[in-house]
């Protein structure tokens, strides 16, 4: 049987991506997100219009889109509640969020120049996508924006390839870290605790798992 509800959050589970970008005064920023798809060599990215990155895409037009496996998810985690943007709302604060420039710092992760673009690459990242943007369409009612952006160059950690060929991902090798209702998952299970779900008071009914 089907109950007609109110849902606050849609999120259902998508990847996690960081997006490498280059703020204003040429420092780099890396943002987690997960309102992404791919089509062919397009990918769309849903972002809000008040994280720097958003700015930063519309102002240098190129961005690299870094895909976690579920083994960074400390890395992910430890941006979580990080915006490069010295504004923050009101809201935001409230939900623990705070300035910070040197995200990759922060996360633990070695930064490496795009080789198509100014926007940094993350080296432990399996995948990086080198991407210049296409189009940007606000959607409606919220505040955000849908970038679209065309992948210029990819980067992929050898022992991901299919044996034998240069052009597939092995879809059982590759390990993505999922975001699905604000908590990450690897591999079907869930992983550490998220800040994100803390952050935004989400109600999650399974016990945190047990520290190793
Ligand atoms: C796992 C995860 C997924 C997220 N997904 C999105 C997303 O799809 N779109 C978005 O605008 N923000 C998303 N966020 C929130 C941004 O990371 C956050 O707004 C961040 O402060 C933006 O950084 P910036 O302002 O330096 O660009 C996500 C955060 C996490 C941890």
């Amino acid at each position: 049987m089907h109950k007609v509800i109110d849902l606050k959050v849609l999120y259902f589970g998508t990847p996690v991506v960081l997006i490498g970008s280059r703020n204003e005064d040429g420092s780099s920023n890396l943002m987690p997100m997960s309102s992404a798809w791919w089509l062919n060599q397009s990918c769309v990215l849903g972002l809000g219009d008040s994280s720097q990155t958003a700015a930063n895409l519309r102002r240098e037009g190129e961005c690299v889109l870094n895909l976690p496996s579920s083994a960074q998810v400390d890395a992910v985690d430890a941006l979580a509640l990080l915006t490069a943007n010295p504004h923050i709302p009101e809201y935001r604060q409230r939900q623990g969020y705070r300035h910070e420039r040197r995200k990759f710092e922060a996360a633990g992760l070695t930064e490496v120049p795009g080789e198509l673009v100014r926007a940094p690459r993350a080296a432990e990242c399996p995948v990086q996508l080198e991407c210049r943007v296409a189009s940007t369409t606000a959607l409606t009612g919220n505040r955000c924006t849908a970038f679209e952006v065309t992948v210029v160059r990819a980067h992929v950690e050898e022992s991901l390839l299919v044996p034998g060929s240069d052009h597939y991902v092995d879809p059982v090798g590759w390990d993505p870290l999922i975001m699905k209702f604000c908590e990450f998952f690897g591999d079907g299970q869930r992983l550490s605790p998220s800040r994100l779900a803390e952050g935004w008071q989400m109600p999650g009914r399974l016990p945190a798992p047990a520290a190793v």
